[in-house]
């Protein structure tokens, strides 16, 4: 390709140009993930799906070893379809959005009792299935089964508004980038291309190379058909819409001991934020107004699972999640000794040690170190 050449021209040249040699890059770059298949091996479908739901808002980093985790556990669709949902969700804890452990259950599920086992090998037959929407299916389809599918995450926005330089804000751009990103492909019949390969190296090339803040133009393989590069205005791209600031909400949480070292749990309703989730018990998560503090007003003690001498924990835990923050004022409690006193309360009771194996979502365990430090120190609190 020549020196001036841009992703622009359409012709099949071109593309197919620029596809050999991202993928002669890959070859000799890609990142070793475990859910990729080695070179000559065959992509199992299973895995690259269960990676797919796991990389849907989390990054590599942390999936990691929650993939090793549940690949040991349930090594095929079948032992992930067999197993409780409450150990799923358990095992999910700490990843976030958890509506995926729910879909993900119910996808395998629907593969292994619908399906016979097999993922369908088409992007319209994959979106059939639970938790998974237009981009999943486009991953599944071209990683683990080679079709021809275009696969825009963030990275690959990144790199395609920088090749194309498109200024359009996000998320506005959104709808562009698919098309040109699609046009990056090589044309349909390309027998033999490897388009999973081609996937997984534009998300590589935005990973390492074309970085957020600064990208390593002198290590990309299409760096001579970049237009943002051309035009110095690469580290730029993509612009982005100013984003609304994200709401307060405010709460309290109920860390009732018993005198055995043990601490009530309980689990969430199904629907809804942290549905089915192990939590300590909380309330309020109501929108702060610009009057109120952490403490003021303090929460509602009716809401508190049980009655007992309440005092709040110095401090709040906050936490945010994707639509607000929040903080929570943690008030604890120990409950008597007296006859039937802890069997009267709705929920379970687990020992301090045991915590790490509840299956507690981050917010809670944030919630779970706060009482356990505070307590610890022995601040006397403040009787509420
Ligand atoms: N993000 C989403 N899917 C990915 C994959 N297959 N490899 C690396 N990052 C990803």
């Amino acid at each position: 390709m020549s020196p001036t050449a841009s992703p622009r021209q359409s012709g099949t040249q071109a593309e197919a140009e620029s596809a050999a040699r991202l993928l002669a890059w890959y070859d000799r770059h890609a990142r070793s993930l475990p859910w990729r298949a080695r070179p000559g091996e065959r992509p199992d479908p299973y895995r690259v799906w269960l990676s797919e739901i796991m990389l849907q808002q989390t990054t590599v980093a942390a999936v990691i070893s929650y993939f090793h985790a549940f690949t040991r556990r349930w090594p095929d669709v079948h032992a992930l379809a067999a197993a409780p949902l409450e150990d799923i969700l358990a095992a999910w804890a700490g990843l976030g959005y958890y509506a995926r452990a729910r879909n993900l259950h119910a996808c395998a599920r629907a593969v292994a009792g619908g399906h016979g086992g097999r993922f369908p090998d088409d992007e319209a037959a994959l979106r059939t299935l639970p938790g998974i929407g237009p981009y999943t299916a486009a991953a599944i389809a071209a990683i683990a089964f080679g079709v021809r599918a275009s696969v825009v995450d963030g990275n690959v926005e990144r790199v395609t508004a920088r090749l194309f330089a498109l200024e359009t804000p996000l998320p506005a751009a959104k709808p562009a980038l698919r098309a040109l990103a699609q046009n990056l492909l090589p044309p349909a019949p390309a027998a033999g291309f490897r388009y999973g390969d081609f996937a997984q190296a534009m998300m590589d090339l935005g990973a390492t190379v074309c970085q957020p803040r600064q990208p390593r133009c002198g290590l990309c393989p299409l760096t001579d058909i970049c237009a943002g590069r051309a035009a110095g205005i690469a580290a730029e791209l993509p612009r982005r819409a100013p984003k609304t600031a994200r709401p307060l909400r405010r709460g309290a949480a109920f860390w009732l001991t018993r005198p055995d070292g043990s601490v009530l749990l309980r689990r969430r309703a199904a629907r809804g934020l942290l549905g089915g989730m192990m939590e300590i018990p909380s309330a309020g998560w109501q929108a702060a107004t610009a009057k109120d503090t952490a403490r003021n007003p303090a929460p509602d003690l009716a809401a508190a699972p049980a009655p007992a001498a309440w005092a709040a924990l110095p401090g709040v835990v906050r936490h945010t999640f994707t639509h607000f923050h929040l903080e929570l004022v943690v008030w604890a409690a120990e409950l008597g000794p007296g006859p039937g006193a802890a069997g009267s309360v709705d929920g379970i009771w687990v020992r301090f040690e045991d915590l790490g194996d509840a299956g507690l979502p981050s917010v809670m365990d944030k919630v779970a170190r706060h009482a356990l430090t505070h307590l610890a120190e022995e601040t006397p609190p403040g009787r509420a």
